[in-house]
């Protein structure tokens, strides 16, 4: 019989409690600890997942006898480093929301603790479970679109899970959004890397409201000239759907495309309450009835049968951390209207920084 697991979740907010109630329900996990600082909200998890134990602090989780794995999904970001630092440290596997860190040394440290003691690592780019985007990476990989030259992905949220973020941490629509799309493209151009970046912010209605622009424009050169464009907005009116995203992707090969609507726009809810709603629009995605629209079931299914199986992660900490590289020099290009060679110099990872955490 397999052996089964035994997890944490520290921070069952919105990701967190799709997290805990995916492992809550899956035969692979015997007990569920979680660590959520929200009273009301440990109530409503506790309700839900029935866990095998429940607490306000976290770091009192990670020494639970037998434990295998930590799910880390708190917030503010600034959470994540310490919180996957001490996870690895007392030995357990860790998946980690984006973003892997603020700093890009905090990153590679994360990276030696988890090589060095043989742990699973990975950060939730949930958006490679999206079956789409699987589909333009296995079109790419079994060479039916030919050489991949360009992938442009436009992604808008709603200004109020803008101004949910936004509220919590200054960090860029680039750091915060556009990450997945920026992991996405390097994904489907494996093995190519990237040498270029140029990137503008779009000011707009949130100046004045969170001190953070509407849009992010971002082009990134890879070493063989195919060329990444990503946009990331942060700024439509409310409405649509809590927490909408829309999204159009294109990829152009030498030999073909892959052309991609996941904007959403196929079910429309109209109620006389609630007028035009478009459902099942999150990027996470949501539970309905027997079963789950979206990647983020999936994507913590996976890593619970890494952890199980001993198989590699799909999302490789060190993608995360070259994500975070170019996110951080799209920060820095914007900040100083130039454009910006990579890997980063020592010089510009300190102006990068601080050009990221200005926002
Ligand atoms: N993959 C995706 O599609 C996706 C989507 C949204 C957010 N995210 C990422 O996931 C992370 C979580 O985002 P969210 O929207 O779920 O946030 P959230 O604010 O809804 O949830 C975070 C939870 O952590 C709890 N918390 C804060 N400090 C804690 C502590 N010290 N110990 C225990 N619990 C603590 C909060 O009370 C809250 O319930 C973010 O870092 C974000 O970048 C990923």
């Amino acid at each position: 019989m397999m052996k089964q697991l035994n997890v944490a979740v520290i921070g069952t907010g919105w990701c967190g409690g799709i997290r805990a109630e995916a492992c809550a329900r899956h035969p692979l996990v015997d007990e569920l600890h979680i660590a959520e600082t929200n009273p009301a909200r440990r109530a409503e998890m506790e309700a839900l997942t029935r866990p095998a134990s429940s607490t306000d602090d976290w770091e009192s989780l990670l020494g639970v006898d037998g434990l295998d794995a930590a799910l880390i999904s708190a917030t503010p970001e600034t959470t994540h480093y310490p919180m996957a630092k001490a996870a690895l440290e007392a030995g357990l596997h860790v998946l980690l929301e984006k973003p892997i860190a603020l700093a890009l040394e905090e990153a590679d440290d994360l990276i030696e603790t988890a090589e060095s003691r043989g742990l699973k690592f990975t950060i939730g780019y949930s958006q490679r479970f999206n079956p789409k985007q699987a589909f333009a990476r296995r079109s790419v990989r079994d060479g039916s679109v030919g050489d991949l030259r360009h992938v442009l992905v436009t992604r808008h949220v709603g200004r109020r899970l803008g101004a949910k973020i936004g509220n919590r941490i200054k960090l860029s629509p680039a750091a915060m959004e556009a990450t997945h799309d920026i992991d996405f493209a390097f994904w489907c151009l494996e093995p190519r890397r990237p040498v270029r970046v140029y990137s503008q912010m779009a000011w707009g209605v949130r100046a004045d409201t969170v001190g953070l622009a509407d849009s992010q424009v971002t082009m990134v050169t890879m070493d063989d000239g195919a060329v990444v464009t990503v946009n990331a907005g942060m700024a439509l009116p409310a409405g649509g759907y809590p927490n909408a995203a829309t999204t159009w992707i294109e990829l152009v090969g030498t030999d073909g495309s892959v052309m991609i609507d996941d904007t959403h726009k196929d079910i429309v809810h109209n109620t006389s309450t609630d007028g035009v709603h478009f459902p099942l629009s999150t990027m996470p995605g949501e539970y309905v009835e027997a079963t789950y629209a979206g990647p983020m079931e999936r994507e913590t299914i996976h890593f619970l049968e890494a952890v199980a199986n001993d198989t590699e992660v799909m999302v490789k900490p060190r993608d995360a951390r070259l994500v975070m590289e170019v996110y951080m020099a799209a920060d820095l290009s914007a900040d100083v209207n130039e454009v910006i060679e990579l890997p980063l110099t020592p010089d510009h990872q300190g102006l990068a920084l601080a050009a990221s955490l200005k926002q």
